[in-house]
């Protein structure tokens, strides 16, 4: 306990040294949550407590490097205006040595408690050179933790022989009158897989059995998963690392997705169909899903993705979470959509109406670097339209979306956003006729929502200040019904 507080008060201290000197660079995001300094990667414990929203999530506070984890904190009232906390967990016992990796949250008889994987680095082989155990922490304010006597709550994987020690990131729910924990872990032979658990307590856990595995191409290794119900479905979502490409899917280094069935909580049965994808850009990973006081089902999501280049680690920053995400069921498929509360921030509005473009031109008064832009195309005769953005003509510097109509692909382009990483990512589209687009920029991202959230894509880029410009284009003429730009505030 006195080590965690020691470790925990440096930490602070580090971070507030540093975050001054940063809080104005040019890729620091306006209104997603980003550490205040140093490397930030999964949402954790992402919940409900005392009428406010809590996310954590995976911190490295002394450099903008992935190191050993600590959990940092913010809170907000509304999911678009967030405080920053201070640290909630450091590394400070014997089993959690080497970092408090990704977990959830819960309230339980109005505490707060974080339920996270303790990492242990060992001398050993690849596979075993690690200890993973899982762990709780506890707070009676929301914001100061202790981690309880009796840690870990669960210190050994069943199926030692088969399984390795790959054995991390606790997602609880409660159902009915007992809590239930979903584990992502990986078999010796290189198969991701889900284990449930189950407990009355929260201290004295159960296995339950092994819910769902990745055969085929699923995968060697399950991260973050997390099941919850939704219209009647039960939702298996994970992040499974090693996914190879497959036609215009799966060209990340790892996917984030879910499959859709039904589980038998007394034998951990889960009848489901195959994996389907949560985002179809090329930053999204880890996300995690709570349900709020109005039943909703909220979803974030780190937006970067492992060993891509980050050109903000050079200034002392790394790493942002999406925006907060509603999900919902239509036709068999989830859908993601923005959080109605994020209407608040819209600024300035500028509206056109039927509004026809034919070649490529700028419209007045629509350009920024932190905007939403929503819009309504009529395709009409077109074969290819779409939207440019973060123009700069002098510097040569554009992010591409473009329409397909005759493939119903949607392409996403990159490279030529500026520093960091570039290449494209395609969707495909059920349909363009009356094609809806929402699109969220800020200074260092782009969050594109197609058709009410059917498809999303997400990426972070990396474009100069002066990268303000939005074109449009089309071979032929195309209609917007509607177009509004709003500044984001
Ligand atoms: C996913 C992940 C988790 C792990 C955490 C460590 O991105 O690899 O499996 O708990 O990050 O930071």
């Amino acid at each position: 306990m006195v080590i965690h507080k020691k470790n925990l008060k440096k930490a602070n201290q580090v971070v507030s040294q540093l975050k001054d000197k940063i809080s104005h660079h040019q890729w620091r995001l306006k209104y997603h949550v980003m550490p205040p300094a140093g490397w930030m990667n999964d949402p954790n414990g992402f919940s409900f407590f005392n009428g406010e929203y809590h996310l954590f999530y995976q911190h490295h506070p002394f450099s903008p490097e992935w190191g050993p984890m600590y959990w940092g904190h913010v809170k907000s009232k509304d999911l678009v205006h967030w405080e920053e906390l201070p640290i909630a967990l450091a590394p400070s016992e014997n089993f959690d040595k080497d970092g408090c990796f990704s977990g959830s949250a819960i309230e339980k008889d109005g505490k707060l408690y974080l339920v996270y994987t303790g990492n242990v680095w060992v001398d050993g082989p690849l596979d075993e050179d690690l200890k993973q155990v899982q762990a709780l922490a506890v707070s009676e304010d929301g914001i100061h933790f202790e981690k309880v006597v009796g840690n870990p709550v669960i210190s050994e994987i069943p199926g030692g022989d088969i399984n390795t020690f790959h054995f991390r990131d606790p997602k609880v729910w409660k159902r009915g009158n007992s809590y239930y924990m979903v584990l992502g872990s990986k078999t010796k032979d290189n198969v991701g897989q889900v284990l449930l658990y189950s407990s009355e307590d929260l201290f004295d856990w159960q296995f339950i059995s092994v819910i769902a595995k990745g055969e085929g191409n699923l995968g060697y290794m399950w991260e973050c998963p997390d099941l919850f119900e939704l219209s009647g479905k039960d939702v298996l979502v994970m992040s499974p690392q090693g996914v190879k490409p497959e036609g215009i899917l799966y060209h990340n280094l790892h996917q984030s997705g879910y499959v859709m069935g039904e589980v038998d909580y007394k034998t951990g049965n889960f009848k489901h169909g195959p994996l389907h994808l949560l985002d179809f850009g090329f930053d999204f990973y880890a996300p995690q899903t709570m349900e709020d006081e109005q039943g909703r089902r909220i979803l974030v999501a780190w937006m970067d993705m492992w060993e891509s280049e980050m050109p903000t680690q050079k200034f002392g920053y790394a790493g942002a979470m999406t925006i907060p995400r509603l999900v919902t069921m239509k036709n068999d498929r989830l859908y993601t959509t923005p959080v109605p509360e994020l209407k608040e921030l819209r600024q300035n509005e500028v509206h056109y109406k039927d509004f026809t473009i034919d070649g490529e031109i700028s419209i007045k008064d629509v350009s920024g670097d932190c905007l939403e832009l929503e819009m309504v195309i009529d395709s009409q005769e077109a074969t290819q339209f779409g939207l440019k953005f973060r123009v700069d003509e002098a510097t040569n510097q554009e992010t591409v979306l473009h329409f397909i109509k005759q493939a119903n692909v949607v392409t996403l382009d990159r490279n030529q956003s500026g520093q960091g990483p570039g290449g494209t990512r395609q969707a495909e589209l059920k349909s363009m006729d009356n094609l809806h687009l929402q699109i969220f920029i800020d200074k260092s991202s782009v969050e594109v929502f197609i058709n009410g959230g059917e498809k999303v894509m997400s990426a972070r880029i990396f474009p100069t200040e002066q990268a303000n410009g939005i074109k449009f284009f089309a071979d032929s003429s195309i209609k917007l019904k509607h177009l509004y730009k709003w500044e984001l505030g």
